[in-house]
């Protein structure tokens, strides 16, 4: 698989210069553009936490400077942003994830993506990703997470715990005082799916199962067939505590459930 992006000058844990003057007028106005976009729709369709950390954010006028919301970040949860050229390999990234760094990626996509792109970009890594770094239980659940990730290379279970990522992290729903809303990533950043996985009749709305997620195969290029909905961050923490070990034996020999 080829990727977008430039390596060259990554060092060994992927990182790179975010050169954020480097960033033309044009890009900073596609931006916001989208920015305004999904500004539109959050209010209806994002999670409390999330919407609370974006008012605190200067990120609307542009794309953001990534050493200024990791000084805001080190002194809330202590977490921080680290640029990335792109996609980068599972160990990098759960690394990172278990030292506390978020890899968000610094390349922009093209005008003509606005609506859809297949890789991340920064608006996706940013504004989906970076906002719920903020909240203190979603910041240690996923510290959790990237220490669980390189336990699950050393168990060859990886695709089972990344299912559990793109359920929860990425398209993750939560019961709210005002309902179902969004935490997950890609529904946050999505100009159509957001919308669709939080009030559309059509999908699967499924109360938060582990093993069911460990299980659930994923599409990366059509809208989810089934969402699964938290009750609470803390939820989400106190059900992936456990050892997966025994977990990922147990369901391994069972056949993986569509989406
Ligand atoms: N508890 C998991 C394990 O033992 C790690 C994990 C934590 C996975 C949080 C996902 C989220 O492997
Ligand atoms: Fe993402």
């Amino acid at each position: 698989m080829s990727l977008r992006g430039d390596y060259s000058a990554a060092t060994a844990d992927f990182s790179v210069e975010q050169d954020w003057g480097a960033y033309g007028a044009g890009e900073h106005a596609l931006f916001r553009r989208l920015f305004e976009r999904q500004s539109k729709l959050v209010p209806r369709y994002a999670c409390p936490e999330w919407i609370d950390a974006i008012a605190g954010l200067d990120a609307g006028g542009g794309i953001p400077r990534f050493d200024l919301i990791s000084r805001q970040l080190r002194s809330k949860t202590r977490w921080e942003i680290v640029a990335v050229p792109g996609l980068i390999p599972d160990e990098a990234f759960f690394t990172h994830l278990a030292n506390r760094r978020f890899p968000v990626t610094v390349w922009l996509r093209k005008p003509e993506e606005f609506d859809y792109i297949v890789e991340p970009d920064v608006f996706h890594d940013f504004f989906g990703h970076v906002p719920l770094l903020f909240d203190p239980v979603y910041a240690d659940h996923l510290h959790e997470y990237g220490k669980g990730g390189l336990k699950a290379m050393r168990l060859d279970a990886v695709k089972m715990l990344a299912r559990l990522y793109w359920y929860t992290i990425e398209f993750g729903l939560v019961t709210t005082e005002s309902g179902t809303r969004a935490y997950g990533a890609g529904l946050l950043s999505s100009g159509g799916e957001l919308a669709y996985a939080v009030a559309d009749p059509k999908p699967r709305r499924i109360d938060f199962d582990l093993d069911r997620a460990l299980r659930t195969d994923y599409l990366i290029d059509r809208y989810q067939g089934s969402y699964f909905v938290i009750d609470s961050f803390a939820q989400l923490m106190r059900e992936t505590a456990p050892d997966f070990a025994p977990i990922y034996a147990r369901l391994r020999a069972l056949p993986v459930l569509e989406s």
